[in-house]
């Protein structure tokens, strides 16, 4: 079992297996990188798979594929059959844009896939051509169709922006509650590859909103979720992700991989280790052991919450997938 310094458990690894994306999103990666990690750089499927059998071996039994895009690396429905056939039981998700989901929803749940999280911004096509600098909706809500109909399970991450798309809450919700899909609202993170010009919306903010529509009931975190849950009248449940309030931190259980090989133990600090070279020399033991490490010493909460932080965060969204 993994424990880190502050008793939480780590049962969730998220590994992101390119940086690359085909959208721009203001609060993740308005400007394209100046160079892309060389493809030769990343970790091949069967060696990111060495590590994911090894973080199983130590007690994480949720594997979510993030990016960048997950879905612009090749034949990603073997590293999820890979995954499932090792052990049909682990919780297997991706977290996608959707762009390039619906013809390969079908192929990608038939490999394993149970769940899938995607952005969905707005439902304007003009203001997703602003916010992804790309026109992307009607591919993106395609996706979303196809996922339902291959049968898995979907959320949706809406990040509200001060007059970017915080008009289309309301809207958004509607739609998710229509299809009965769970949407989560996400805090904006400030870090310092996004647009330096957004502004986003508080938790409060957001239920203000949701509150001169709907009645709701606060139903709390709820287990090995960053979500905060609310639930309407009717029944229908909405989560807000609150990376700015105080106690944010205390439920984490994740840690993240990138498709360079580093090890990631929180998304606001730049801190890293690599596992690459123990894993291309076949030396798993050494892997395990760096594994350890970086949990032991995650730290405690991130700097979002902390009214006194005046840096801003230098770890790239796109990295790690969020
Ligand atoms: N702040 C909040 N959420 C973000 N995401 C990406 N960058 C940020 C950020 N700076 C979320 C998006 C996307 C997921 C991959 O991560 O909602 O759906
Ligand atoms: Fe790409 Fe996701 Fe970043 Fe948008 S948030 S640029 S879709 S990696």
């Amino acid at each position: 079992m993994l424990i880190d310094g502050f008793d939480r458990r780590v049962d969730y690894l998220r590994v992101s297996v390119t940086e690359r994306c085909n959208f721009r999103c203001q609060y993740c990666m308005p400007d394209k990188p100046f160079e892309w990690v060389p493809k030769e750089n990343l970790l091949s499927f069967e060696q990111l798979f060495s590590f994911v059998k090894i973080a199983m071996d130590e007690g994480v039994t949720k594997v979510r594929i993030t990016g960048g895009e997950p879905l612009l690396r090749h034949d990603l429905d073997k590293f999820i059959q890979m995954i499932h056939d090792h052990n049909p039981r682990v919780d297997l998700a991706l977290t996608s844009n959707g762009y390039l989901l619906a013809p390969v929803a079908r192929k990608l749940k038939e490999a394993g896939l149970k769940r899938i999280n995607l952005s969905l911004d707005t439902l304007d096509s003009a203001t997703a051509q602003k916010i992804v600098q790309k026109d992307v909706l009607a591919h993106v809500l395609e996706g979303i169709d196809a996922a339902l109909e291959a049968g898995m399970e979907i959320k949706i991450n809406m990040v509200p922006m001060k007059g970017i798309n915080d008009h289309e809450i309301l809207e958004i919700l509607q739609y998710c509650k229509a299809k009965e899909i769970v949407v989560r609202f996400i805090e904006y993170m400030e870090n310092s590859f996004a647009n330096a010009a957004i502004t986003g919306l508080s938790s409060d903010e957001i239920l203000k909103v949701i509150g001169t529509e709907y009645d709701y009931e606060d139903i709390g975190l709820q287990k090995a979720s960053p979500s905060h849950y609310y639930r309407l009248g009717d029944g229908y449940k909405f989560g807000i992700i609150e990376p700015h309030k105080d106690d944010f931190c205390s439920s984490c259980n994740r840690i993240r991989l990138t498709a360079e090989g580093y090890l990631i133990p929180c998304l606001y600090f730049d801190e890293a280790k690599s596992i690459k070279d123990a894993i291309q020399a076949g030396d798993f033991d050494r892997a395990r052991t760096i594994l350890k490490e970086v949990v032991r010493d995650k730290p405690e909460k991130n700097r979002w919450s902390d009214p006194e932080n005046d840096e801003i965060s230098s770890r790239a969204f796109y990295e790690t997938g969020g």
